[in-house]
């Protein structure tokens, strides 16, 4: 109707009838609101309240998940707001993070991480229970797109709009159908847990780098990074990624770092010389190995010595690695 039309926006002169939502698209190219929803993979509303935006793989589960229905939007919020249909991306995410300086930039290895909760990638999406670099979906091919057709048009465009940026760009990449990069979300900041195999695996000094961004000398200084690959394993509390508990005592932590492993620290507190969890992803068990499978070997030992009440970790981190060369 007229309302749904105000706020569906609307790009009449784009849309090809291709009803791929790429442009998003008037509404009134749809016909009816019934078609337009069975047309349309994704709704991914970002302000959901929730820490980790969530992407819905149906429109029914868009609706029961957020009490959210499009119908409901377009109602209540016609005085101006806009609804985003987005385009849906399948594939495999993958991140690509750049220390910045302006239009200068030294990406990062390729790094993925695993989202959902569970083993094969089933149960609630999270900030992440595991990652791993190399990433081998990526050919150098992809890498080389990416940062030629993505990462430095994006620095040129904020410099041009005299917003230079200096600090890390995190690029969260899909890899399309086509074999194409796609952007599915920018972060100033480094990923979580992609970083902790990434500092693995980083030889320089991390300071001289980022001194290096901040005084505009990026191009005096070189990254250099371990050929071995990185594997982290996130150890969570009972009850994340929902409700996390804290206060649990972590028992067997390595008195001391080895060269191929580190447990990295995120939601812990020291009380009374006693280390308890306090946040949801708790650890990130980290490992080097000369190719997937030993790093995740030398990582799942290291896990299997730390025990707290309810934790709960993924066992087959970085299985989408195994197997191919990377
Ligand atoms: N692991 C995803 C992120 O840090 O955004």
């Amino acid at each position: 109707d007229s309302t749904m039309q105000k706020v569906l926006h609307i790009n009449p002169d784009k849309c090809t009838g291709c009803l791929q939502c790429e442009m998003a698209c008037s509404f009134e190219n749809y016909g009816t609101f019934a078609t337009a929803k069975s047309r349309i993979k994704v709704f991914d509303f970002h302000h959901t309240g929730k820490k980790v935006p969530y992407t819905c793989t149906q429109c029914d589960e868009a609706w029961c998940l957020h009490a959210c229905p499009v119908e409901a939007i377009t109602i209540d919020k016609a005085t101006g707001a806009k609804v985003v249909i987005e385009d849906f991306l399948e594939g495999q995410e993958f991140s690509l993070m750049s220390f910045v300086r302006g239009t200068e930039f030294w990406p990062m290895p390729i790094s993925q991480d695993h989202k959902r909760a569970y083993d094969g990638e089933l149960g609630p999406n999270t900030g992440g229970m595991g990652a791993y670099s190399p990433a081998p979906v990526v050919t150098p091919e992809v890498h080389a797109r990416a940062m030629r057709e993505i990462i430095m048009p994006t620095l040129v465009g904020m410099a041009a709009e005299g917003l230079p940026y200096t600090g890390f760009l995190y690029a969260g990449l899909m890899i399309d159908a086509k074999g194409a990069p796609r952007v599915v979300e920018f972060n100033c900041r480094m990923g979580d847990p992609e970083t902790q195999p990434i500092m693995m695996r980083l030889k320089s000094d991390l300071v001289d780098l980022v001194e290096a961004a901040v005084a505009g000398k990026l191009d005096k200084v070189e990254a250099e990074w371990d050929r071995r690959f990185a594997l982290g394993v996130v150890m969570a509390a009972a009850g994340y990624p929902d409700s996390p508990r804290k206060g649990d005592a972590i028992h067997g932590l390595p008195a001391t770092s080895a060269e191929d492993a580190h447990v990295f620290h995120a939601g812990t507190t020291e009380e009374g010389g006693e280390i308890r969890t306090s946040g949801g992803r708790v650890l990130c068990v980290t490992a080097l190995g000369d190719n997937v499978k030993s790093a995740q070997k030398r990582a799942y030992e290291q896990v299997d010595q730390i025990h707290f009440d309810g934790m709960q970790c993924r066992r087959d981190i970085g299985y989408r690695a195994v197997g191919r060369k990377g």
